[in-house]
């Protein structure tokens, strides 16, 4: 299972085996770690699953559509180039070892 590694804004580490096919989201959501509320369960429709994807592993994500890309406009302090919506991104056995980092809020 991919193993992805989510650090809370205040700097603790969660490490969780993911399983492929759900999304980066669920992974956070189903584990009990705190920052991500996904408010509209991963419909691309609230923006409180964002996150800042470590930038070693920006370019190995699949692009963002345009529909993420409207919906991050409403996030909490979005770093360009770095913030993501994590219920857009599906794990795969290319995401193992997966680092992103949690905002110090949601909206
Ligand atoms: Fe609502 Fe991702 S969970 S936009």
């Amino acid at each position: 299972m991919p193993r992805i590694t989510y650090i809370e804004h205040s700097g603790k580490e969660h490490v969780v085996d993911v399983a492929k096919g759900l999304t980066v989201m669920e992974g956070a959501r189903d584990n009990g770690v705190p920052g991500i509320d996904a408010d509209c369960g991963g419909a691309c429709a609230c923006s409180t699953c964002h996150a800042y994807i470590h930038p070693d592993w920006v370019a190995k994500l699949p692009e963002m559509d345009v529909m993420e890309e409207d919906m991050l406009d409403f996030a909490y302090e979005t770093r360009p180039g770095l913030s993501r919506l994590t219920c857009q991104i599906k794990v795969t056995d290319a995401l193992d070892g997966l680092i992103v980092q949690l905002p110090e809020k949601q909206i």
